[in-house]
């Protein structure tokens, strides 16, 4: 039990930060530096997609309840994972805090449970991604060819299966982005940024327009909370909170805000402000748009690609039609680079550390990445979105993410009492009060979603485990550590006093 508890030094961490040169970045971001990092990883297809259709299938009009929901939960999250970064001022993720203070075996938990959160995540975004083309294209009058299908019996049930072609090509040519190495240009990151922002309050001041010189009609909100149909999370409040749950992909991202803590020019008082801030932002354009889209168009028309397109069409302005559209394509883009790149470095760091194959680890000679591990992450991610449907990648990414959730903010109370000692330049304030809440909002969430979800998610832990202990385990390097035999004591020569 002892070695499922093994930590890994901080000094390690710290040095091999140093090896890589994380140690040394410079804190040069302010608070606006933080809040336009946050808004930009997290804008994405929870907006763009994700909306319309939990509008139409959980929640109707209620949806807004539902984002701001969501945004609590993560709000609480946040001010959690803001403490661990500041402690371990690491350019790295939960799995690496986690292995330093709560041992291997959480750390193996939360590194095997990211792969939902950024692959899944990435493979959801390529499904969106690959809508917002062929809207795009087909309001440029050309189309592609349609996906191919197959049908197959699953457990007694008929289904079809769509072959997502243009999700599969998309994340291999993000993939080759990452492998050859990217030179983020912070004016690009920005411009993309600013273009999402920029299209999502269009749409906003669009709808409003068109709603105000139309005395407010058309009024889909009547019923804002429609009944529920008799079965748990179809409308009504169960349906609020699962779509809650659903939409809650919608604010993944905003950990990376957390990430860079140790960038923060002031992190006391830079991280919250960044953190909290980029949350606001989000959940107020959320709340505007979901509110807009479900007045302009009838929530059960939603179930669509390309909801907020739908939803411009609607107030007439062709032009803003396609500016939604590129700024959707390049918005989304951005997300599923940042989610790739995110996996593939967790793999990086557990194969580092023993956790998993040494190929994953490997370095390519000329472009400096990791570049087996991006490969491998790639087509993985390639063959979920051309496989598997939106809905239960969306599902699997936010119940992957709420369960680190809960795995770093109970670990935010357990580090107070272990190692009250360590410098924390951000604290959590209230603690225990508010990583209790953060537990309690996003393991009500979790309970929200689909029992589906939630046996995938056992499944997936499990599968996780048997690689821990057939794997993991053997060949972690702390354990290895761990089980050099000591030194034997030199042997005494009796001397003439005994
Ligand atoms: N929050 C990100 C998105 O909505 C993951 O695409």
């Amino acid at each position: 039990m002892g070695h499922l508890l093994a930590k890994k030094p901080l000094s390690t961490i710290f040095s091999e930060a140093q090896e890589s040169g994380e140690h040394c970045l410079r804190r040069a971001l302010g608070s606006l530096n933080l809040i336009t990092l946050g808004v930009g990883a997290i804008i994405g297809a929870g907006i763009f997609v994700i909306t319309g259709q939990a509008a139409a299938q959980f929640a109707g009009p209620a949806i807004v309840i539902s984002f701001v929901m969501a945004g609590i939960a993560c709000a609480f999250a946040g001010l959690c994972y803001s403490e661990f970064a500041s402690m371990i001022p690491i350019a790295g993720s939960a799995y690496t805090y986690s292995y330093a203070t709560l041992g291997e075996l959480i750390a193996w938990i939360i590194g095997w449970d990211l792969i939902l959160e950024y692959a899944f995540g990435a493979a959801t975004v390529a499904v969106g991604w690959s809508g917002h083309l062929r809207a795009f294209l087909r309001d440029l009058g050309m189309s592609l060819p349609p996906m191919p299908t197959s049908h197959i019996t699953l457990f007694g049930t008929p289904l079809q299966l769509k072959y997502d072609y243009v999700g599969f090509l998309v994340i291999l040519v993000i993939t080759t982005i990452l492998v050859i190495g990217i030179k983020e240009s912070a004016n690009f990151t920005t411009g993309i940024v600013i273009l999402k922002v920029a299209v999502v309050c269009m749409f906003i001041a669009l709808a409003t327009a068109f709603l105000v010189s139309h005395g407010w009609k058309p009024n889909y909100w009547h019923p804002f909370i429609p009944p529920n149909t008799g079965e748990r999370g179809q409308y009504g409040w169960s349906g609020i909170l699962r779509g809650a749950g659903v939409v809650f992909f919608a604010y993944i991202g905003f950990d990376a805000v957390s990430t860079a803590a140790q960038e923060a020019k002031n992190p006391k008082k830079d991280m919250p402000r960044g953190i909290l801030g980029s949350l606001v932002i989000c959940t107020i354009l959320y709340i505007l748009v979901a509110g807009l889209l479900t007045h302009l168009v009838p929530y059960n028309q939603l179930n669509v690609p390309d909801p907020v397109v739908v939803g411009i069409r609607t107030t007439g302005h062709q032009w803003a039609t396609f500016l939604v559209e590129l700024g959707a394509l390049g918005g989304l883009a951005t997300v599923m680079l940042v989610m790739l790149l995110g996996q593939s470095r967790v793999f990086y760091s557990m194969s580092r550390d023993g956790l998993l194959w040494p190929w994953a680890s490997k370095i390519h000679s000329r472009f400096r990445t990791p570049y087996l591990s991006s490969i491998v992450v790639g087509v993985f991610v390639a063959i979920l979105a051309t496989l598997i449907p939106l809905s239960v990648l969306d599902e699997m990414t936010s119940v992957g993410t709420l369960l680190a959730f809960v795995l770093v903010s109970a670990g935010v109370m357990v580090m107070r009492k272990t190692h009250p000692e360590v410098n924390r330049p951000f604290k959590t304030p209230l603690v225990p009060l508010v990583p209790i809440l953060s537990i309690l909002a996003s393991g009500t969430l979790i309970v929200s979603l689909s029992y589906w979800t939630q046996l995938r998610l056992i499944v997936w832990l499990v599968i996780g485990l048997i690689i821990y202990f057939t794997y993991g385990r053997r060949h972690s390097k702390v354990q290895q550590a761990l089980q050099l035999p000591t030194p034997p004591e030199p042997r005494r020569e009796p001397s003439m006093a005994d």
